[in-house]
Formats: structure tokens, sequence, C-alpha cells
């Protein structure tokens, strides 16, 4: 099985900050929980939290992640950006447009990205992100980056049949985990260089565009105890989407989940 062990990862790590300080677990509840911790007792930016056997997994929504030990790839990043909340949302698209990079790079594959920040491959999921955002003891803010990657194996619970994959059933072979980690780390630290030496996310919302497979499609947006249909047009500058309602009313969703709707048909 392949290793990930913290001198593996750091030999193949090509960053400077992102991802060079790494607490590898046997097993955890959830990584960004464990990340969270540390984080508010002080980790600093780019610190990594890495597990082999992820035992609680926390999806976006409450839901659950499933992923079994060997198979898959679990990791936290914090990071500390000076951000204000409201552009949040936007670390988390170009999490999503990192991850598509480096799956790309390993595989070859191009994966989709369905937002805000699924992965697809085959038409179906086979990794998720999870952004928590909170405070430390003194008061500064900072933000877990929970990625993960089914890698290997089709092992999956029958609820997930049929909507995930992992890379191997989408057809690549012979990944390794630790490069891939240190893969998805380093497009992270280059795409957020050119955030912040841009100041803004355009040049991030244009990559995400070229991938996204939810552009142009009948979406089901539900979130907030709300649920609208109707065709998605694009991006705002801030990452939200914009979505013109069967109504005609056009709209901006900051967050939600959304539905692809097969097309031509208009429920
Ligand atoms: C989603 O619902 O799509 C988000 C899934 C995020 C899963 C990752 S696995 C590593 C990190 N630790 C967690 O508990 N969740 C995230």
């Amino acid at each position: 099985m392949d290793s990930l062990s913290p001198e593996t990862l750091l030999e193949a790590l090509r960053t400077e900050w992102c991802g060079r300080d790494i607490h590898y677990f046997p097993a955890v509840d959830s990584t960004n929980e464990t990340a969270r911790e540390l984080a508010d007792n002080g980790a600093g930016e780019g610190a990594v939290v890495i597990t082999e056997n992820q035992l609680r997994g926390r999806g976006r929504r409450g839901r659950q992640w499933f992923s079994l030990p060997g198979e898959g790839v679990c990791f936290s990043l914090i990071h500390r950006p000076e951000l204000p909340p409201a552009r949040v949302p936007g670390i988390t698209l170009l999490a999503a447009v990192a991850v598509g990079r480096a799956i790309e790079d390993q595989t070859g594959l191009r994966p989709g990205l369905k937002w805000p920040n699924d992965i697809l491959l085959t038409g179906r999921k086979v990794c998720g992100i999870l952004t928590e955002t909170s405070s430390d003891r003194d008061g500064k803010n900072y933000l877990v980056l929970g990625i993960g990657v089914n890698v290997r194996g089709d092992n999956f619970p029958p609820e997930l049949r049929g909507q995930a994959a992992s890379l191997e059933m989408a057809g690549a072979e012979g990944i390794d985990r630790s490069r891939l980690i240190a893969g998805i780390l380093g497009r992270l630290e280059e795409l957020y260089r050119v955030f912040k030496t841009s100041g803004d996310l355009s040049p991030v919302i244009e990559l995400y565009r070229s991938r996204s497979v939810t552009i142009g499609r009948r979406v089901r947006m539900t979130g907030g105890g709300k649920e609208i249909s109707g065709l998605a047009l694009g991006l705002t500058v801030g990452g939200g989407l914009r979505i013109r309602q069967d109504n005609g009313e056009e709209t901006v969703a900051a967050s939600g989940e959304v539905s692809l709707r097969e097309e031509g048909k208009k429920k």
C-alpha cells in the first residue's frame, strides 16, 4: 500500500508554506475536527492534518463522509487568510479548482466541478471539500479546508452507489496518494498566490468556469429552507451562482446544494 507518512509526503512536496507542518494520525474521527483543535491552540498557516483512517468524516450539510483505510485521501489544511467572511466562499472555489487541476496532473483525467465544490468524473463525485471557519483563542480567524478524495476501490455504501466513484473507477491507474496530496497542496499554494497578487478572485473564477459542469445547465438549488429551479447562468466575481429562475427572476446563491436537472425537463 502507498504510504501517507510525513516523510513520504515531505519528499513529494514542492511548496513553500502549504503543508510544510504535517500532523499525521493513523486514525482520527475527522481531520477537520483535529485541525480545528490544533488551530485553536495556535497551529499556523499551512499546517495539515492527515489520516489513514477517518472514523467519523464530516460532509457538507451535516452529512457523513465515507472513506475506507488505504482507499482514499482525507486531509485538512489550516489557512489563515486575511479576508472578510464574505470572501470565504471564494476560497472554497479556489480549492475546487486546485483539486481538479491536481487530479488532472496525476491522472490525465479532466474532472468537472459541480458548484460549489464537488469534483466529478464520469458524472459521479470523486472528491468533496468541507470549508469551516472559526477563530482561535486569540480571536484570530482561521479556515479549515477539508478535502476527501476517493482514490481506489468501488465498495461504496448502497446510498452512494451511482453517485460516488473513485479515481480508479474512472480509469486512473497507479495513483500514489502522497503524490496526490502534494499535488493538491502545490496547486492550492499556486492559486492562492494568484489570488493574493491580483487582489481579486477573477482569475480563479475564470479557471473554475472552464471546468464547471453547472453553468449552462438547468439546476435545482436547495438551502436555507428554500428551493429554486432555473438555469445556471454563471458565477459572480465572489463565486456566487447566478440562476435565472423559471419565473424569469434572476438570483444569486452564495451557498446551497445544487442538483443538475436533465436537459429538456422543465419541472
Ligand atoms: C462534502 O460533503 O462533499 C464534503 C466532504 C468533505 C470530506 C473531507 S475528508 C477530510 C475532511 N475531514 C472531514 O471530516 N471532512 C473533510
